[in-house]
């Protein structure tokens, strides 16, 4: 009975908390982030080195849309004025599909069926993969959030101000520029992990 009703309570807390508090727009589903089929969730920290090329990006739950974008953010940037911080845009992918049948990700920490998002037309990146790497500055420790927009009713006017507005990745808002598009209500799935630099800060 405990035990149930912890589970239950742990699940809930999960669900609700796919993209850190305060991120907008959130999700409350879960966006599987994969690096060579190791999923990095739930605000685990990686090490560095794994998270250096692009990850594979998925859902647990199929998919019905026929296109959606991934959206990757630094939003630990170190400021002028901490704790005051920043955001960096580290990717923008368009283009992608849902795989309508499903991969099992053989993870050390057991298999997880999921259906990935593939870039099936080979969509050039908006904004290409840049790989983690927080420097010896408060925070030490940055928290890189993923989001997956469903862009399948978007006309190309939409898109296009995605470009535009990926060209500039410093003070990224992707409130702003998901808004701008018309795409604010169309997160479904989010997630995030950290990535700490070993210190000490420097300043
Ligand atoms: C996909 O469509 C089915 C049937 O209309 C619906 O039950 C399901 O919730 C939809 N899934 C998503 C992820 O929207
Ligand atoms: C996971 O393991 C299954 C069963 O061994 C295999 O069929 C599948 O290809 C593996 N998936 C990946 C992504 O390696
Ligand atoms: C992730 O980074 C944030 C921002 O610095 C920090 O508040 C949080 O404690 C970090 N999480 C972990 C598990 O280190
Ligand atoms: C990038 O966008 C930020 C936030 O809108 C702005 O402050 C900055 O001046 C822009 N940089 C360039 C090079 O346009």
């Amino acid at each position: 009975m405990l035990y149930t009703s912890l589970v239950t309570l742990a699940a809930a807390s999960i669900a609700s908390a796919l993209t850190p508090t305060g991120f907008q727009p959130g999700s409350s589903s879960q966006l599987v982030v994969a690096y060579n089929g190791e999923p990095a969730l739930n605000g685990a920290v990686e090490a560095k080195a794994s998270v250096q090329t692009a990850p594979s990006v998925a859902t647990q739950q199929r998919l019905n849309g026929t296109s959606y974008a991934v959206l990757m953010m630094d939003i630990d940037i170190p400021t002028n004025a901490p704790p005051a911080v920043s955001t960096l845009l580290h990717w923008m992918q368009t283009g992608l599909t849902p795989a309508s049948t499903a991969t099992s990700l053989n993870a050390t920490k057991g298999a997880q069926s999921v259906y990935l998002l593939q870039n099936t037309a080979n969509t050039a990146a908006f904004a290409t993969y840049l790989g983690p790497s927080p420097p010896a500055k408060i925070p030490l420790s940055h928290m890189y959030v993923q989001i997956l927009v469903d862009t399948s009713n978007a006309k190309q006017d939409a898109i296009t101000s995605l470009q535009t507005a990926a060209a500039n990745r410093t003070a990224f808002s992707a409130l702003d520029v998901l808004t701008a598009a018309g795409l604010q209500n169309s997160v479904v799935a989010g997630n995030y992990f950290n990535v700490t630099n070993p210190g000490p800060a420097t300043d």
